[in-house]
């Protein structure tokens, strides 16, 4: 690629970005599209956040990622923000508009785009969430919005996952949402098989022996298992429920997704199932 005066320039904002994989997605997409677009790495500092987005805007910058630990803090500085990045409470994309830029959360759509290519259709069916963290909050929200029949959340601390149920029952409706402690799933999956989305952060590397719930007879429940972690690329519980005959993906697809959707939003594309699937090859292996 070359630049020139016409290059437009998007980046990520976060501390730390060093370990990014955005700028070889976005570069790339650039690049199969001939998109006149660079994106870089924004390290800003604690403290930094609201002259960092001015400063954006002032440079330019056709958009912006913004990652751990400003996705939430971020939102009071955009002149707009999307309503399901409201609902999530996290924006991870600025896009620039007149006099300033507007927030959207691309990391739910990225998941969601992912489940469509792999043919899993959440339509009208209840799906079960592990873990009541930020990331489980969002996957709620997002089944909610894409019009899952409910969700079942599992968790450790039952109250975290309790307090999700209440925020998402309150728009959905009373008995969209219902929280569990993790080791009730027996009594709880009267259905045969089910959509389970793994979002607590257990099995994460280093610890890649980990898994959430142990008991195997739990995976014969799962037909679809949806690992958000993606390093490892397979995880103990992507492995159980492959073990137990159900499918398996971990979240390189999302994180993937996420650019994705943010490269389309920033540059007015449809980036192409092929250019998708080329971008998960090549972070996959920059990973190794
Ligand atoms: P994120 O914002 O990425 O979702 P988080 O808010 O720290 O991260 O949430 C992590 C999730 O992993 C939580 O659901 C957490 O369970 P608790 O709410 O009980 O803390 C879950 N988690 C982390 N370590 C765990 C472990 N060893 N066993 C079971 N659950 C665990």
């Amino acid at each position: 690629m070359i630049y020139d005066g016409h290059t437009r320039t998007c980046g990520l904002i976060g501390n730390p970005v060093e370990h990014t994989m955005s700028p070889l997605i976005q570069n790339f997409m650039a690049q199969e599209t001939g998109k006149n677009m660079v994106y870089v790495p924004f390290h800003v500092q604690q403290g930094s956040l609201e002259a960092a987005v001015k400063g954006a805007y002032a440079l330019n910058l056709l958009g912006c990622n913004v990652t751990v630990p400003y996705k939430s803090d971020v939102m009071e500085y955009l002149v707009d923000t999307d309503p399901l990045a409201k609902r999530i409470g996290a924006v991870n994309t600025l896009v620039r508009v007149e006099g300033g830029y507007k927030g959207y959360n691309t990391d739910m759509p990225g998941l969601y785009r992912a489940m469509q290519h792999d043919g899993v259709d959440i339509a009208g069916k209840t799906v079960v969430i592990l873990g009541a963290g930020g990331v489980a909050r969002a996957v709620a929200v997002l089944l909610n919005d894409k019009g899952a029949k409910g969700v079942i959340l599992f968790n450790r601390t039952v109250s975290k996952a309790q307090q999700i149920a209440d925020e998402v029952n309150g728009y959905a409706g009373a008995d969209f949402a219902k929280a569990y402690a993790m080791e009730d799933y027996a009594k709880v999956l009267t259905e045969d098989k089910y959509i389970v989305i793994q979002a607590t952060s257990v099995g994460m590397h280093p610890k890649v022996d980990e898994v959430v719930i142990e008991d195997e007879a739990f995976y014969d429940k799962v037909e679809v298992g949806y690992d958000l972690i993606f390093n490892p690329p397979c995880t103990r519980f992507m492995q159980l429920v492959k073990e137990h005959g159900g499918r398996a993906y971990n979240g390189a697809k999302m994180l993937v997704y996420q650019g994705v959707i943010a490269f389309e939003l920033w540059n007015d594309v449809n980036i192409s199932r092929e250019i998708a699937e080329e971008c998960i090859r090549q972070m996959e292996e920059a990973m190794k």
